[in-house]
């Protein structure tokens, strides 16, 4: 299997194969890191790291990744450069691409990065836009590999706001990779049901299942509940209506006594804002594996540079 020279904009993109082969290399580039072992493949590759939005772990992630492999990452803020305000995209993305070799993109239109994508030539890696976050599903999956050894059949249960683009992602994921997954939100907060009708077509391919609802009672026998800040970046003006719709939606030991399951996991892509989405007790309780989450952004991400910028 080869993904040389693809970019990385959203799993719609990606099969099944793939996507597992994604997963397979992180493993595998993770188990050397803890070994001490880095690799070239990486070597002499430019690589353009633009941040309309701010970051932690996707920085981190794609700068570490690089370096690992013996790349040369350069952070881009909208501070720094004009992209779509005093130059156009389409005139950036030219620019990058004859200097680049891969160019990541965090901000906010999908459309964007899909334009760079378009007009740079070399492969682009969606680091979050308003609608998707497809490298966070990696970790997230490497994560549930590790933790129950396979993917199918698993109990996932999005909690939170069911339209924000880590529920959009987690939905397209699990239908790929043949999951059991629930958006557990209120109706205003569903997401759109041309997605949803897409990833039920995924699935009758993959024998996963798409379940949309509003009852609590859908975590029961969950493997693992997932959730998410109630305001992703650039909606904090939506605070107090989230708050009085997402309320009833915490994750709590309520909720976790709910799934019936005591290895019910927690995961949460983070930043978390404690109290809000997720009680401060129950994150604590259940921090280990959301880490080893947060880990995981470096190994798949590393992974999926290497796999489509690499010398492998
Ligand atoms: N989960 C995630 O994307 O974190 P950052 O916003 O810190 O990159
Ligand atoms: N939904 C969140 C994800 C952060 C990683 C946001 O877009 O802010």
């Amino acid at each position: 299997m080869t993904l040389k020279g693809r970019s990385f904009l959203t799993l719609k993109d990606f099969t099944p194969e793939e996507i597992g082969y994604l997963l397979d290399l992180a493993a595998d580039l993770k188990a050397k890191k803890k070994k001490g072992i880095t690799g070239e493949s990486l070597k002499g590759k430019n690589i353009a790291l633009i941040f309309e939005k701010p970051s932690t772990r996707t920085r981190c992630s794609f700068t570490i990744g690089a370096r690992d492999e013996g790349g040369f990452p350069e952070y881009l803020s909208d501070r720094d450069i004009q992209l779509g305000h005093k130059e156009s995209i389409e005139d950036t993305a030219r620019v990058l691409g004859r200097m680049f070799d891969g160019i990541e993109f965090r901000g906010f239109k999908q459309e964007t990065v899909e334009k760079l994508a378009k007009y740079s030539g070399v492969p682009v890696w969606n680091g979050l836009t308003d609608e998707y976050h497809p490298t966070q599903i990696l970790a997230d999956f490497l994560t549930i590999r590790e933790q129950f050894g396979h993917l199918k059949g698993i109990k996932l249960v999005f909690v939170g706001d069911g339209r924000n683009n880590m529920a959009n992602s987690l939905m397209i994921g699990s239908a790929k990779m043949g999951l059991d997954f629930t958006i557990l939100a209120p109706k205003a907060l569903w997401p759109a049901e041309s997605l949803v009708e897409l990833c039920k077509g995924y699935a009758a391919e993959t024998g996963a299942k798409i379940n949309v609802t509003d009852d609590l009672d859908a975590v029961k026998g969950a493997d693992a509940l997932y959730t998410d800040v109630w305001c992703s970046m650039g909606e904090e003006d939506k605070a107090a209506e989230r708050i009085a719709l997402l309320s009833p939606y915490q994750v709590n030991e309520e909720l976790f006594a709910r799934t019936g399951n005591e290895k019910c996991i927690l995961l949460h892509c983070l930043p978390a804002v404690k109290g809000k989405e997720v009680t401060y007790e129950t994150f604590e309780k259940r921090a280990e594996v959301v880490f080893d989450e947060a880990e995981n952004r470096m190994h798949t991400i590393k992974a999926v540079m290497v796999a489509t910028l690499g010398n492998i």
